[in-house]
């Protein structure tokens, strides 16, 4: 942390690292977390005291209460599942209003873009993404179409705006013959809307940049990771933000030169929840043991997360794509049981041999080299001269691989599990 800059916290992979957990233990160095991307497609949890939340919209440095936390430009709201999520922190002892801003250039999520969402999945069929169902896609597309709402437009003229816009979403609805009924969910919306003229509603772009003037810090919350990526995620299985470090510049409104420190977090082996590409995917027990032991279902969907060894091709595709100047290595207790642990170095596809990330990963093998387990128990580690043989290797071998040293080790999803290297 270094005051006058923007720290990056990223999800480098498909998004569930774990970014929730850090986010929060991070939360008391910095002046500010702010969000840049996403919406509640995210579902970031976070433990601590035996309390347990799942943070979807709203920064996950709110348990500060100390810390002011924004959400920027580059994410979309939608006002009812704020409201619910707001009232939950609110109930729990967490006040909002006055230290949660909210930019006037994000996006709303409306209603009926939740049901474009799920028409448009429809008229995928096989093809279908498997996205969250919170109206993400079509909220960004109508963004780039210059025909989206934004929050600041709930300070004016806000029943015409959102008329035209339902209008628009109710032809095309119509043309793709697609049954719905919004009236319970749109009253809910509205009361969501007059919810939110209760908190700040800024111009969070001047409000950053005049922090970080003062010599603030801020601590920037990815949401989904690098392969979910619009530009550089598996595209089209992806969603439809910019969740690299190059979306921390639009998605706040500051320039390159005030990025720090970026932290690349992942798993210590991989996850996918959705469709698309998975060269890693194992259909057999080790996946199903992994999933079991490492709770892999879905925050916001509770869908199961497709799971397989680390990927390293992946990784470093990362690194390289966001300039990840420290990694963050989550879940390393759930492989504590494992005899042999494998790393995927390389894809193989029609007898080529990438160590690159190619164009498409769609029917690529994942080629392994295997290492040694380290059968005990980390969760009772407090510090890295405890670890076993084993698994510092394992850290090394994947320091060696993508060239960047991995700075946290993390053993359990509680707040004090988190283990600092020197
Ligand atoms: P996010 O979307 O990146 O914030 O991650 P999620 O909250 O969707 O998923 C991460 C899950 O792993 C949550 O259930 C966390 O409580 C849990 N978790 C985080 N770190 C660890 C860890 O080191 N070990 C274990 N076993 N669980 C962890
Ligand atoms: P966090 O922030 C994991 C996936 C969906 C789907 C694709 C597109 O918790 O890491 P969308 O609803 O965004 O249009 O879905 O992206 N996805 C995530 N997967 N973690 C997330 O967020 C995700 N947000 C979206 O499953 O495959
Ligand atoms: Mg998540």
């Amino acid at each position: 942390m270094k005051s006058g800059k923007v720290d990056a916290l990223l999800g480098i992979v498909f998004g569930d690292e774990g970014k929730g957990k850090v986010v929060d233990y991070f939360t008391p160095q910095y002046d500010v977390i702010a969000r840049f991307a996403g919406g509640p497609n995210a579902g970031h949890t976070i433990i601590f005291d035996g309390k347990k939340f799942i943070l979807r919209s709203i920064p996950s440095g709110v348990f500060d209460t100390h810390k002011i936390n924004i959400i920027g430009n580059g994410c979309v709201l939608a006002p009812d599942l704020f409201q619910a999520e707001a009232n939950e922190l609110e109930s729990a002892g967490y006040s909002l209003k006055e230290r949660l801003h909210i930019s006037k250039r994000a996006q709303l999520i409306l209603p009926t873009h939740r049901c474009l969402d799920r028409a448009y999945e429809t008229l995928k069929g096989k093809g279908k993404i498997g996205t969250t169902g919170k109206g993400i896609g079509p909220t960004y597309s109508d963004k780039a179409a210059r025909v989206g709402l934004r929050v600041g437009d709930i300070l004016n003229n806000f029943d015409e705006k959102y008329a035209a816009l339902k209008a628009r979403h109710e032809r095309i609805l119509h043309d793709l013959h697609f049954d719905y009924d919004i009236t319970e969910e749109e009253q809910k919306w509205m009361a969501g809307v007059e919810y939110m003229r209760q908190f700040q509603l800024t111009d969070s772009e001047v409000e950053i940049n005049a922090f970080l003037d003062n010599g603030k810090s801020v601590l920037a919350e990815g949401a989904q990771g690098t392969l979910l990526d619009i530009d550089h995620g598996t595209y089209p299985f992806v969603s439809s933000s910019s969740t690299t470090c190059g979306g921390v510049c639009t998605g706040l409104g500051i320039a390159p030169s005030r990025i720090g420190e970026v932290f690349g977090i992942f798993k210590a082996y991989s996850t996918r929840v959705g469709a698309g590409p998975f060269p890693v995917e194992l259909f057999d027990k080790t996946g199903d043991t992994l999933r079991n032991i490492g709770h892999e279902y879905g925050a916001v969907t509770g869908r199961n997360r497709r799971c397989g060894w680390i990927d390293l091709v992946a990784l470093k595709y990362a690194v390289t794509i966001n300039g990840v100047t420290q990694l963050i290595m989550m879940k390393s207790d759930v492989l504590d049981d494992f005899k042999t642990i494998k790393a995927c170095t390389a894809y193989q596809k029609n007898g080529q041999t990438f160590t690159t990330m190619p164009y498409d990963t769609e029917g690529c093998d994942a080629v392994y080299e295997e290492l040694c387990g380290w059968q005990c128990d980390l969760t009772k580690m407090t510090d890295e001269e405890a670890f076993p043989q084993a698994f510092k290797d394992y850290i090394a071998f994947i320091e060696a691989y993508v060239k960047v040293p991995i700075k946290i080790v993390s053993v359990g999803p509680d707040r004090t599990a988190t283990i600092v290297r020197k």
